[in-house]
């Protein structure tokens, strides 16, 4: 796409004085302070040569999703888009000028990451009005994965609300919302093989109160579930931010909900055995049974689930925290481990980890599984092993690396942002247990070091990225969750983002003043810097 045939035309702004903010900080970043900049008031008009284009249409789509305002199919061009090679798919580099926009990307995956750069680069100019101010970006990523996990299992959590935190990721580039949609306390998506999973596994009897969690509110929750379009719906505006969605389904522990719609598919032959969706909190000690009904019905949720998630490379199945001792009860798993020459019943769950790993590489499909999944045997060399176990010695992130895996690392020293951040009355009661830190606020997140000491560069490219988590029971609502993750993602971003060296907490919390306006205007309920929210 030629610049003549575009018809650049000038569209400078009045002086342009302020900064932009930029969260994660670009690599590097030159912005004319005080010069003319491009004039924002009108958008950006886009040539139809562009969008012609699959790549111009791609850019076009990153722009508008980003909220940056675009004008297609115009006769005046001033933004052009390149395609350039580089190792790194998301790299990225934008010039602005008076008359136009140059976006030069390396994969169609950089065009969300520059289009996010852009919206948050719209400052005003001396004359009030909005520009672009007249600036070099080039820009990529530490690290491929920069997550989310949610969790609507403990709380109910709506479409809407989720949507909202896809647009907050996208805003500071985090691309993969993994969705953890079964647990004990409730199976949230619909499976049109086995109909009683949300049947009876999507409501149970009470909740525990978020005042004290021993003790049950006493009131059956309504039925809540996501129907396989409304799943759709989630998976596709996600893409539309650059955002891939990563299903979790748990096996073989946390599956009570499961269970207790499908009593079979657990060790039915322990005495006193009476599963039910669970109404408390913790580890409970339900597991699947290695039978081939379990088998079948794995394979049946799992195909669904590959069918609903067709851009999801890996599919998370789970793996934390499965205690054994149903296994060591049950007479037929006794048989089982005996037939399989197993000694110790944690090799049940090796088991399930290879099965669970063959039944998705026919889909095509890498597991991901909590850093459990490593303590048993070796599983097999492309897992993708989640860090979570901080506590653990020796580190099970270490250990991982040294097996070859790929590493996600999202330890609960760090990234549980279900923790608390300070003892504000605003602050869950949820604390971060034993050894780690008590209150873990921005600061505490972005500190933390991505690339441990005295790895080698080989194991360095197996650590592929940062994710949050926020486990939600002790978090009811949106304005809760909001409030646990804003800023803090922030932080989390620009950890997965920039390296170390180029972090300074000082610098960076003007950054997260910058980006109040943006959380006014999209009515998040964010933690102020003196702690409290901001819409209580
Ligand atoms: C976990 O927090 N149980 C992964």
């Amino acid at each position: 796409m030629g610049m003549m045939a575009c018809g650049i035309h000038a569209a400078p702004s009045a002086e342009v004085r302020e900064l932009p903010g930029i969260i994660p900080r670009p690599l590097q970043l030159q912005v004319s302070a005080g010069a003319v900049g491009f004039d924002m008031s009108r958008g950006i008009r886009v040539h139809y040569n562009v969008s012609r284009s699959e790549l111009g249409r791609a850019a076009v789509r990153a722009l508008m999703a980003a909220e940056v305002d675009v004008l297609p199919e115009e006769n005046v061009g001033e933004l052009t888009v390149e395609q350039v090679a580089h190792d790194n798919k998301e790299w990225y580099a934008i010039e602005v000028s008076p008359q136009g926009i140059a976006l030069r990307v390396a994969g169609l995956q950089a065009l969300p990451c520059a289009a996010q750069t852009l919206a948050q680069s719209v400052v005003k100019d001396v004359a009030g009005k909005p520009a672009l101010p007249t600036m070099q970006v080039e820009d990529a990523p530490l690290l491929p994965w920069r997550g989310l996990m949610l969790d609507p299992c403990r709380h109910p959590l709506s479409v809407e609300q989720t949507c909202k935190m896809l647009r907050i990721m996208a805003r500071y580039k985090l691309n993969r919302l993994h969705w953890h949609l079964a647990d004990d306390q409730g199976w949230r998506i619909e499976i049109k093989a086995y109909p009683r999973l949300t049947e009876v596994g999507s409501h149970r009897a009470e909740t525990p109160l978020l005042a004290n969690h021993e003790q049950g509110d006493g009131i059956p929750t309504e039925p809540f579930y996501y129907t396989q379009d409304e799943i759709r719906q989630v998976v596709a505006y996600a893409n539309s931010l650059g955002i891939t969605v990563i299903p979790e389904i748990e096996v073989p522990g946390h599956s009570c909900a499961a269970i207790a719609a499908y009593p079979e598919l657990g060790n039915s032959d322990v005495p006193g055995y009476a599963p039910r969706v669970a109404t408390t909190w913790g580890v409970l000690p339900y597991t699947y049974a290695p039978k081939e009904v379990t088998m079948k019905f794995l394979t049946a949720v799992f195909a669904e689930l590959c069918e609903l998630f067709p851009k999801a490379e890996f599919i998370h199945i789970g793996g934390d925290e499965a205690p054994r001792e149903q296994w060591q009860r049950s007479p037929f798993v006794q048989k089982f481990m005996q037939q399989h020459g197993m000694r110790h019943a944690g090799q049940v769950q090796h088991w399930f980890t290879h099965r669970m790993a063959e039944l998705l590489a026919a889909h095509g499909r890498r597991i991901i599984g909590w850093d459990e999944i490593i303590d048993d045997g070796a599983v097999p060399g492309d897992a993708v092993v989640m860090y979570w176990r901080s506590w653990v010695r020796p580190s099970s992130l270490l250990r991982a690396l040294q097996a070859g895996h790929d590493v996600i690392q999202s330890p609960d020293s760090h990234f549980y942002f279900n923790f608390s951040q300070g003892k504000l009355p605003s602050d869950p009661k949820y604390r971060p247990h034993g050894s780690l830190t008590a209150e873990q606020d921005w600061r505490h997140v972005y500190a933390y070091n991505p690339v441990p000491e005295g790895i080698s560069e080989e194991q360095r490219r197996h650590l592929i990225g940062l994710q949050a988590n926020c486990w939600s029971e002790s978090i009811a609502d949106g304005p809760k969750l909001e409030y646990q993750t804003v800023p803090r993602l922030c932080a989390l971003a620009e950890v997965a983002w920039l390296p170390a060296h180029m972090r300074q907490e000082k610098e960076f919390l003007g950054r997260i003043y910058a980006q109040y306006p943006w959380f006014e205007k999209e009515k998040i309920n964010y933690r102020r810097e003196d702690g409290s929210p901001a819409r209580p």
